[in-house]
C-alpha cells in the first residue's frame, strides 16, 4: 500500500472515532420529556448533532442551547442539559483543517447561566489537555465571561489553537493568551457584583464571581493574578469560607447542600503509620472517611467521598452532580499532589481548606503553600 493510502486511512478512522461525541447531549435533551410541550424535548435533541457535526457553524450550537431553555423552561435539568451542549466537543474535518473553531460572538449564548462555560475539544489537537480540564470545571464554576465570547473565553484561559468562526460564518485567529481574562474581570466583579440579585438564571455565573470578589479587597489584585478558577480549576484566590449551619461548613457554590457532611480533601503524610514523607490522600470529614482508608490514588478517594454523599450524608442532587463532574475533573488532571486536593476543594466551593488539618510534617513536599 501506498503510504499516502495509510495515511487516508488513518484519518478515516481518526475522524470515525471522534463521530461519537454528538450523541452525548442527545440523550441529557431527550429525557426532559416533562419540560415544555410534548414533543420538544425529543424535537430539540433531533437537532443536537447537527450543530455538533463539523459543517456547522461554531455559534450554532451556542443558539441551540439557548432555544433549549426558552424552550423547556430554565429548570436544573435543563440547564444541565443545555450547559453540556455547551461544553460538548464540536466535530472539525481532519482532511480540511488541524485545530477546532469555536464561536466569537460575545453575545452567544445568551442564557446567562450558560456563560462562561467552555467546551471540549478533540485530544489530538495540541494544547487539548488544558482546554479539557478547563471544560470540565467550568461546569461547576464558570470562567469570567461578561462581555466575552466563547473563544475569548478559552483563549484567555490558556487554550489558543484553535480558529474563531463569527455566526455570519467570517474566521479569525485565537486571541493571546491570558489577554482578554485581565481586562474584562474587574470590570465583571463590579456589574456582577452589583447586579447580583438581578436574575435568577445568574445563579451559577454569580456566584463564582461573588466568591472571587469576597476572597479579597483588592479586585484588581485578584484581577491580575487570573480571578475565579484559572486553567484546570486551580484555586487562584484564597477563596472565601462558607457559611457554617448547624456545625456544618456549607459549599460556596449556590444550589450545593452536602448535608451532614463536608466533602472535602485532605493531603497529608504520615496518615495511618505512612512514612512522614509519604504523602496520601484522605477525606477530611469523620462521616465521610469512616471505613475507607487513605490513598495514593486521589480517585480512590474522590469516588469515595461522592458515594458517601448518597450513602450517610443526604446531599441533595445538585451536590452529588458537583461530586461526579468533580470525580471525572480530578481524574481528567492526572495529578497526585497538593493541587489535586485543591483543585477538589474548589470544584465543590470550599476553595481554600486547609488541606493538611492534622498539622502533618510537611518535609519534602514541594510547593505546599
Ligand atoms: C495545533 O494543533 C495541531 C494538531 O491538531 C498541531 O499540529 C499544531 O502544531 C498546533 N499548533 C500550535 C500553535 O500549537
Amino acid at each position: 500500500m501506498h503510504s499516502q493510502t495509510l495515511l487516508v486511512a488513518a484519518l478515516v478512522a481518526v475522524a470515525e472515532a471522534r463521530f461519537g461525541q454528538e450523541q452525548i447531549p442527545v440523550a441529557a435533551v431527550a429525557a426532559l420529556t416533562s419540560r415544555g410541550n410534548p414533543g420538544d424535548a425529543g424535537t430539540l435533541s433531533g437537532q443536537v448533532p447537527g450543530v455538533l457535526l463539523a459543517g456547522a457553524n461554531a455559534c450554532a450550537k451556542l443558539s441551540l442551547a439557548d432555544t433549549i431553555v426558552t424552550t423547556l423552561g430554565s429548570t436544573p435539568d435543563v440547564l444541565a442539559a443545555a450547559a453540556a451542549l455547551v461544553a460538548a466537543e464540536k466535530n472539525f474535518n481532519p482532511f480540511a483543517v488541524s485545530v477546532p473553531s469555536l464561536c466569537s460572538d460575545a453575545t452567544l449564548p445568551v442564557t446567562e447561566a450558560l456563560r462562561g462555560i467552555v467546551p471540549l475539544v478533540d485530544p489530538a489537537v495540541t494544547g487539548s489537555s488544558t482546554e479539557n480540564a478547563n471544560s470540565a470545571s467550568s461546569l461547576l464554576n464558570p470562567f469570567v465571561a461578561q462581555g466575552l465570547s466563547v473563544a475569548d473565553v478559552v483563549a484567555a484561559n490558556g487554550f489558543t489553537n484553535f480558529t474563531t468562526q463569527a455566526v455570519d460564518g467570517s474566521t479569525g485567529a485565537a486571541a493571546a493568551s491570558g489577554v482578554a481574562v485581565v481586562a474584562s474581570a474587574s470590570a465583571s466583579v463590579s456589574a456582577s457584583a452589583s447586579a447580583s440579585a438581578a436574575s435568577a438564571a445568574t445563579t451559577l455565573v454569580t456566584s463564582t464571581v461573588a466568591v472571587a470578589a469576597s476572597a479579597t479587597a483588592s479586585v484588581a489584585a485578584a484581577a491580575g493574578s487570573g480571578l475565579a478558577f484559572g486553567p484546570a480549576g486551580a484555586p487562584t484566590s484564597s477563596g472565601a469560607a462558607g457559611p457554617i449551619v448547624n456545625g456544618v461548613q456549607q459549599s460556596t457554590i449556590s444550589g450545593l447542600n452536602f448535608g451532614l457532611c463536608v466533602p472535602t480533601m485532605k493531603f497529608e503524610a504520615g496518615l495511618d503509620g505512612r512514612k512522614d514523607t509519604e504523602f496520601t490522600f484522605q477525606a477530611i470529614d469523620p462521616l465521610v472517611n469512616k471505613g475507607q482508608e487513605e490513598a495514593l490514588n486521589p480517585n480512590i478517594i474522590t469516588k469515595r467521598i461522592s458515594d458517601q454523599l448518597t450513602n450517610v450524608c443526604n446531599a441533595n442532587q445538585a451536590a452529588k452532580d458537583a461530586a461526579t463532574a468533580a470525580v471525572a475533573q480530578i481524574s481528567a488532571l492526572g495529578t497526585k499532589d497538593q493541587s489535586t486536593a485543591d483543585a477538589w476543594n474548589t470544584a465543590l466551593g470550599f476553595a481554600g481548606t486547609n488541606t493538611n488539618p492534622d498539622n502533618a510534617p510537611q518535609a519534602g513536599l514541594i510547593g505546599h503553600t
